[in-house]
């Protein structure tokens, strides 16, 4: 990890992505965050990491819709070039994502196939179009679930997206490795952000009961992720490559 270093945080706008943005850029990493919808979260996001003396910015994504990750990785290509006078970056973290609750009799074709999108086919096929201008030796973190693990009744669709997304990170790990390049999963437990309409935070029940879940007694917040995010992207993380990091307190053992 060198000052010069880059990282691409999807997601980073908010919540746990905008903690993982922090905490790289507190090790002097240069950040891409990106949005969906809240252009104005993000530029907030933006101006917090320039406070921390790197160079940051914020680009528009939308997972949703496949077809336009080309047009994304061509933004992407100009933003490197005109902000950060370079043609590369260095760590990928597919972070974006949203949740819902729905039981799986109820689940229709529409919603798989956004979550599909969301979670698995864009993160794939943006991952491959980046590789290419990802340097040797820098790293993709691929953002699952603890839900992968253990079953939380209304998430088959968005824990089996999750899943292929876990087989998928090895694939990475397996085929990349010859650039140096490694590729993990981060896995957290509930996390009291918006995600899922803020069900966790929201919901005093809801969350007594997922607390009680963990041996620490209590969810998680988005600082107790985004540390570990910057570790496996540093140097003293070389040798983890390939592997799933479950980041939840020890939910569900
Ligand atoms: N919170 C949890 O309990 C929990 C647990 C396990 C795993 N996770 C995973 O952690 C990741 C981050 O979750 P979070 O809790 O930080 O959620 P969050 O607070 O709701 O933030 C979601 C982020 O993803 C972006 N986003 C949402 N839908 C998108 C789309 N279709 N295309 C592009 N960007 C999109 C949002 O952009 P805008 O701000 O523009 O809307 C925002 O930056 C997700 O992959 C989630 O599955 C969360």
């Amino acid at each position: 990890m060198n000052q010069n270093s880059i990282a691409l945080v999807t997601g980073g706008s908010r919540g746990l992505g905008k903690d993982m943005a922090l905490n790289l850029a507190r090790r002097g990493i240069n950040i891409i965050i990106t949005y969906q919808q809240n252009k104005d979260k993000a530029n907030q996001t933006v101006q917090e990491l320039e406070q921390l003396q790197v160079k940051a910015l914020a680009l528009h994504l939308n997972l949703s819709d496949t077809s336009t990750i080309p047009v994304f990785v061509s933004t992407l290509k100009n933003a490197l070039l005109n902000h950060f006078q370079t043609s590369h970056f260095d760590y990928l973290i597919n972070n974006a994502g949203m949740g819902a609750t729905v039981p799986f009799e109820q689940v229709t074709e529409a919603l798989f196939d956004e979550f599909l999108n969301v979670h698995f086919k864009s993160v794939y096929f943006l991952t491959q179009q980046c590789i290419p201008i990802i340097n040797n030796g820098g790293c993709v973190i691929n953002i699952s679930s603890g839900t992968t693990r253990y079953c939380n009744p209304g998430y088959s669709v968005y824990s089996s997206m999750k899943g292929a997304l876990e087989v998928f990170t090895r694939y990475v790990a397996k085929e990349l490795g010859h650039k140096g390049i490694r590729a993990n999963v981060v896995a957290p437990g509930p996390i009291e952000t918006d995600f899922n309409h803020g069900a966790i935070r929201n919901n005093p029940l809801m969350k007594e009961r997922l607390a009680g879940l963990s041996p620490l007694g209590r969810v998680g917040v988005a600082e107790d992720i985004g540390s570990v995010v910057a570790f496996l992207c540093s140097e003293e993380a070389r040798w983890i490559n390939g592997q799933r990091i479950e980041v939840s307190g020890g939910i569900n053992l």
